[in-house]
């Protein structure tokens, strides 16, 4: 049956080529037609986006979706649904799962689990190998399968020869290598920042300094190498102007922060609520705001949510032994619009085609929407007000930390090649 496709209708298209108002007329998973006045003919189905940005789909760089190994907490697939209402088109899962992502064949059941899903899940594979950081993974075989990012993310690889090998190995096979920066002897014991509301609380804590030294030595072994490295979750002022004066330098380094470190602070962390315990920390307000004016410089390139769902159970224990992490995939745009001074298309280049390129998905993902380009797309009410409600969630599991808070601007199409999986903020399946 010839498809008879989808018009969005009434909406404000933004991309990397601007603003203009005008319908998209999607068939046959692609854009045909970005004109004002498209007729739809009785068999296709209208999206209205009066008062709405019609935009590339969101790409997240940094989801745990926990499968294999942890389904009770998220599978590929609700991770996915998670995905798609925060208007994600493609997510990149990380390898910290059970067995970890350190081989072909576990990439491919992860790709083959996101085939089906509402959202395009490409995989990060582990630098080592079982993120032991011992011996290199076979990056190459990996790589044969697609995988452009890598990390052992969940912890750093502390040893710098292998650290160096791994980029000299990722150069050659034109993949980049992404890393958690914390050094574990510095960190260790640490179950939140180290400063006034650790002495505080009587939480023993991490300090800055664990996350700048890793930092600080990727930079360097990032000059010896000439190879690309990406930086996970910036948290620190400290960190943020060593990757500041490493761009002005001309190395070839990219960096992403997560919503929580520009929206919540170690203070949050009073009530020994464990849905406020993340890896990095919480930190103080002086590093929030490096971490927005980092944002608005241009220092960081990228907005990833380091979605990290646990079960219940699991964060139902006494602060030093809940594991760290928060969802972050069905709230991050809004905190970002919400929270950020930023306008949207400078949000959307955050979260949408910077990724994109950094995630080496130009071309199905980011890209300008126009005639020709695949119609991965979501469509956003900046003005629309809500309260975040844990329990409405698609995700698996409910450890938020933003339950109850007002935001503003939604999610209410996501277009996943041409197929309309979520409308009116409503999952389709
Ligand atoms: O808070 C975190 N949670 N930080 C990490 O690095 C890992 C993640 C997880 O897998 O739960």
């Amino acid at each position: 049956m010839p498809d008879a496709g989808v018009v969005i209708r009434g909406g404000t298209v933004i991309d990397e080529l601007g603003a203009r108002r005008a319908d998209v007329l999607i068939r046959d998973a692609h854009v045909v037609a970005v004109a004002n006045g498209i007729e739809e003919t009785s068999a296709s189905r209208v999206l209205d986006a009066g008062g709405c940005a019609v935009a590339p789909g969101l790409v997240d760089l940094h989801a745990h979706l926990r499968e294999p190994g942890r389904e009770e907490a998220e599978t590929v697939w609700s991770g996915a649904r998670s995905a798609a209402v925060g208007g994600y088109t493609a997510v990149v899962a990380m390898p910290n799962t059970d067995p970890a992502i350190d081989s072909a064949a576990v990439v491919r059941h992860v790709l083959g689990l996101g085939a089906m899903a509402v959202c395009d899940v490409r995989v990060a594979g582990a630098i080592t190998v079982g993120r032991a950081g011992e011996r290199l993974a076979p990056l190459a075989e990996m790589a044969a399968l697609g995988v452009r990012l890598f990390t052992d993310d969940g912890s750093g690889v502390q040893d710098a020869r292998l650290m160096r090998r791994a980029l000299e190995y990722a150069s050659d096979l034109g993949v980049v290598l992404a890393q958690h920066c914390e050094d574990d002897a510095l960190a260790a014991g640490g179950h939140m920042h180290e400063g006034e509301w650790s002495s505080r609380l009587g939480i023993p804590g991490a300090p800055a300094e664990a996350e700048e030294v890793m930092v600080a030595r990727d930079l360097a072994l990032a000059r010896l190498t000439s190879a690309r490295i990406h930086f996970l979750h910036l948290s620190t002022a400290g960190s943020l102007s060593l990757v500041g004066a490493a761009k002005s330098e001309g190395l070839p380094v990219s960096g992403e922060v997560a919503p929580h470190h520009f929206t919540l602070t170690d203070a949050d962390v009073a009530g020994y609520d464990t849905r406020f315990k993340v890896n990095p920390p919480l930190r103080p307000r002086s590093d929030v705001e490096a971490v927005k004016e980092g944002l608005r410089s241009g220092v960081v390139d990228a907005i990833a949510t380091d979605h990290a769902p646990h079960a219940l159970e699991a964060k139902e224990v006494p602060f030093a032994e809940a594991p760290p992490g928060m969802l972050g995939l069905e709230t991050a745009l809004a905190l970002a619009l919400t929270e950020l001074d930023l306008a949207l298309d400078r949000i959307l280049a955050l979260m949408s085609w910077q990724p994109a390129r950094i995630a080496g998905l130009t071309g199905e993902h980011g890209g300008p929407v126009t005639e020709g380009g695949p119609a991965n797309l979501c469509v956003i009410d900046p003005e629309a007000r809500w309260v975040v409600e844990p329990t409405r969630m698609a995700s698996l599991s409910r450890n938020t930390p933003y339950g109850g808070r007002k935001v503003t601007g939604r999610v209410r199409h996501t277009v996943l090649r041409g197929e309309p999986v979520v409308i009116d903020g409503e999952l389709q399946r």
